[in-house]
């Protein structure tokens, strides 16, 4: 019962339950040994907070901006593939969960229903879209301008795939995506009739794809470009150069390179490269309100999370979702007000720091 979840981890026990093994390993795994997987959530646990007491709190808000408009809480929702097979609201139901709690949901490129049909479901909420780009660069501004026409408010060009991970789980298991699972609006822009597997999706795909191109991208699109999967201070300078609006710090969730950095380690030197020059996100373990607001501490303006929402969907359609980030928004709102803050503008670097040595109560 939603009512009864009180951390993140809840949703996940009850969304994973629902699952069958192929999806469950699919949703929940990562790339190799998973380190990076791992590390992603206990990274967060290796920052400290150096709270300020005896500000006036009785007035505290999440509210927060991203990209120049107002959003209700500062965790929005990753892009997620295929999220029909989690629950049969799919996209839908992730649209409305993220609109009933205030903040934006980013759509996949592998969404398993149209950009249309995702804004109907939810008319008032904010959407961004994710981008692969394609061998077939018709195919590429052909999805890209069917989520615009939708509505879709900025352009997020996914760098750190192609090539797929090396997923084991999904090989151990011989995972197929469910025979009546599509992807409606790729299907449609690569001219296809029969539903397309992973495998023959990423072989779609550009695997020749450089900084000249998202710069290609970013003047041709009516919408702000940002660049996700970001690791370095060097790529994100680059990513600003070459006219993005923004960077999301992130390791696909721990499935593309294994032992690359959790994002909670690399996020610190992009915050000190961009300098507030641009938007700055990042995405990978977040399952707290003190996560989020660590990350908000080390420069982010807001974070997304990918498998928190989706073992919401999972357990619970838009419900589940709207809960998963009610209690991220709870759990956030204690926090400022812990840490002497009233919004999330507040926190700074000054109000984290490393935790002071190895700690046996690291999460
Ligand atoms: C099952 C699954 C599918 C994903 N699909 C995509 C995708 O289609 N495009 C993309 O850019 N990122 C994708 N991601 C990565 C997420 O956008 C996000 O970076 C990641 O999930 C964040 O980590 P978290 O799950 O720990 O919150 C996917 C992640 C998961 C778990």
């Amino acid at each position: 019962m939603i009512s009864d979840w009180v951390t993140v981890a809840d949703a996940e026990r009850e969304g994973l339950e629902k699952l069958e093994q192929g999806p469950q390993d699919y949703f929940a795994g990562g790339a190799g040994d998973e380190l990076t997987l791992r590390e992603n959530v206990a990274a967060w646990g290796h920052w400290r907070l150096r709270p300020r007491v005896l500000n006036d709190v009785r007035e505290v808000s999440t509210a927060a901006e991203v990209l120049g408009k107002p959003v209700e809480l500062p965790v929005l929702v990753a892009p997620v593939a295929y999220q029909r097979m989690a629950h049969p609201e799919g996209e839908r139901g992730m649209a409305a969960g993220a609109a009933a709690a205030g903040t934006v949901m980013c759509l996949s490129t592998l969404s398993t229903t149209r950009p249309a049909e995702v804004a109907g479901a939810a008319p008032d909420g904010r959407r961004w879209f994710q981008l692969y780009a394609f061998k077939d660069a018709a195919v590429t501004r052909a999805l890209m301008e069917e989520a615009i026409d939708a509505g879709f408010e900025a352009v997020v060009v996914t760098a750190d795939a192609p090539p797929g991970g090396n997923r084991e789980r999904d090989r151990r298991n011989r995972f197929t995506l469910p025979q009546d699972l599509g992807t409606p609006s790729l299907s449609a822009a690569v001219g296809g009739e029969t539903a397309l597997t992973i495998e023959e999706t990423f072989a779609l795909m550009n695997h020749a794809l450089t900084w000249a191109d998202v710069e290609d991208l970013a003047s041709e699109c009516s919408v702000p470009v940002l660049v996700k999967g970001v690791l370095t201070a060097e790529d994100a300078e680059l990513a600003l150069e070459h006219g993005a609006a923004g960077v999301v710090v992130s390791n696909h969730g721990g499935r593309q390179l294994d032992r690359s950095l959790a994002t909670a380690d690399a996020l610190p030197e992009i915050a000190g490269a961009l300098e507030g020059r641009a938007a700055l996100l990042v995405a990978g373990g977040i399952r707290r309100g003190i996560d989020v607001a660590t990350a908000l501490a080390l420069g982010a303006d807001a974070v997304l999370v990918g498998r928190p929402a989706l073992w919401g969907l999972a357990a619970a359609g838009s419900e589940g979702v709207a809960r998963v980030l009610g209690l991220l928004r709870e759990e956030l709102e204690l926090t400022l007000a812990l840490c002497g803050c009233t919004g999330p503008s507040q926190l700074s670097r000054a109000h984290v720091r490393r935790a002071p040595a190895a700690s046996v109560y690291s999460v």
